[in-house]
């Protein structure tokens, strides 16, 4: 059987991502061990593309009382592929981010657009391509489900359509941190601290890469949006962008995201990882509410650039009290302008600003918005490495889980560490258009043609 599943996996190949299927069977997670064959040896060893690597240490005796995420993926494997090369996927059948072909030897660097310079061509094919991935289910990835966190044997591996797994990353990056049967506190893995940008940097290469190998076109790249000169109207929320929306925040029914789900919706308890899904419903349709809470407001480009000058990339105590921090003020705890009044602005305010399933952070990737708003949070990264030539060596030394400079960022397969997103992204195959104008004015009327 898990012969059959194995030469399965080499079938359809492996990508970048989590909870790969074929790691997640019984005899692979009684192994703990998660090195697929690859054409016939494990992680392609043969062909020389990579390695099992067992180089994980149990720090903590009894797993079941500890979180899961804990020291990725030391709780389900203490042996996973480490890629040689240009390789990659949880199997090395793969190649790294910006890499491509037979042999990895093809490099690329994609341009991500502002979704206004995309024509009315283009814009569709990129809502029908996130149609697709809402509506296939991936053959590579399984997502976690259980309604009982302290009990690892009610922990459930469920299938997933490819937006979903996405959708569910990003949940389950967020779920308060299990301590010896506690939990201990909503601080997350993939936020208020260091990890922050670069964590959802290598979410967004995930999606972009599973959307690629979904419809075959590996110059796809996903557009971003940049709201620095909205004026606090979103004008890409109507039925030729992202979706109108009635008063209870239902999309329009014109539009490509009128009937979509929210997965892990409902069910917020801290016990549960996202028990809705396991019942094969999703509990929330997509909500959208711009501008509705008065007490939100889009971000002005003197926001932006207030964020932008800060120089020291974190600060002590790495999390959401961090002062003249550049990653704080992005993401959005204090005000960027002094760098330390406590502020809801930048990428916290913009969440709160798109309300409904948006101002929900556990399952705000359910929304298409999120990745547009994201990709730009992500180019205002870049501009920032740029400026102030960031190399993973300036990546701070903290203690907060999850963000710790040689942990991997979880919950990917094969390990990045946390400080390897902190560099240049076209190490990662991608780039921005007008790099120089990242507070750029765009017609609030619908570009191209
Ligand atoms: C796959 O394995 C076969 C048999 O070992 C070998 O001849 C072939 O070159 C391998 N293919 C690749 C792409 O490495
Ligand atoms: C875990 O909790 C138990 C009882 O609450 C306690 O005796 C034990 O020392 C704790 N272990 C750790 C590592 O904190
Ligand atoms: C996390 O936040 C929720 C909602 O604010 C709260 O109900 C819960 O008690 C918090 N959990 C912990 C462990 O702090
Ligand atoms: C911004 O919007 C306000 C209110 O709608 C309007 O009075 C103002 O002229 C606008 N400013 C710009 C620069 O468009």
């Amino acid at each position: 059987m898990l012969l059959l599943l194995l030469l399965l996996a080499v079938a359809i190949g492996g990508s970048h991502g989590q909870f790969p299927r074929v790691c997640m069977t019984k005899e692979a997670l009684d192994s703990e061990i998660c090195c697929p064959l690859w054409n016939g040896s494990e992680c392609g060893v043969e062909a020389m593309r990579g390695v099992c690597l067992n180089w994980w240490t149990r720090t903590l005796d009894d797993n079941q009382y500890y979180d899961d995420r804990l020291n990725w993926p030391n709780s389900y494997f203490r042996s996973s592929c480490e890629c040689l090369g240009n390789y990659g996927g949880f199997d090395c059948g793969k190649c790294k981010f910006g890499y491509y072909g037979e042999n990895c030897d093809r490099q690329k660097t994609l341009v991500r657009h502002e979704i206004r310079e995309l024509s009315t061509i283009e814009r569709r094919r990129f809502f029908s391509y996130l149609t697709l991935a809402k509506y296939t289910i991936s053959k590579d990835y399984v997502i976690l489900v259980t309604g009982d966190r302290h009990h690892r044997s009610t922990y459930k591996f469920i299938d997933a359509t490819i937006y979903d797994v996405f959708s569910w990353i990003h949940y389950y990056s967020m779920k308060p941190i299990l301590m010896n049967s506690t939990f201990t506190s909503n601080t997350s893995y993939a936020h208020q601290g260091p990890a922050f940008p670069g964590w959802h940097r290598r979410l967004l290469l995930f999606l972009e890469r599973e959307i690629q190998e979904l419809i075959g076109d590996e110059d796809f790249a996903l557009p971003y949006y940049d709201w620095s000169h909205e004026n606090n109207t979103c004008s890409i929320c109507n039925e030729e962008f992202l979706g109108s929306n009635d008063l209870q925040g239902n999309i329009g029914g014109s539009s490509y995201f009128s009937s979509w789900g929210a997965i892990c919706s409902g069910y917020f308890y801290t016990d549960a990882y996202c028990r809705s899904a396991e019942r094969g419903f999703h509990v929330e349709n997509l909500l959208r509410k711009p501008g509705r809470d008065p007490k939100t407001r889009i971000p002005t480009y003197q926001d932006v650039e207030a964020t932008l000058k800060w120089k020291m990339f974190d600060t002590e105590p790495f999390d959401k009290t961090s002062k003249s921090s550049f990653r704080n003020a992005l993401e959005g705890y204090v005000n960027p302008v002094d760098g330390k009044t406590t502020d809801r602005n930048m990428h916290n305010m913009f969440h709160g600003y798109i309300g409904g399933t948006m101002s929900q952070v556990p399952i705000s990737a359910n929304d298409p918005m999120f990745i547009l708003h994201h990709a730009y949070i992500d180019k205002l990264f870049e501009v920032w490495i740029r400026k102030n030539k960031a190399t993973p060596d300036k990546y701070p030394n903290n203690q907060h889980l999850g963000h710790q400079r040689l942990e991997c960022a979880m919950p990917f397969f094969p390990c990045v560490m946390n400080k390897h997103m902190l560099q240049n992204s076209a190490v990662y195959g991608y780039t921005f258009t007008y790099m120089d104008q990242y507070c750029r004015l765009y017609n609030q009327v619908a570009g191209g043609s």
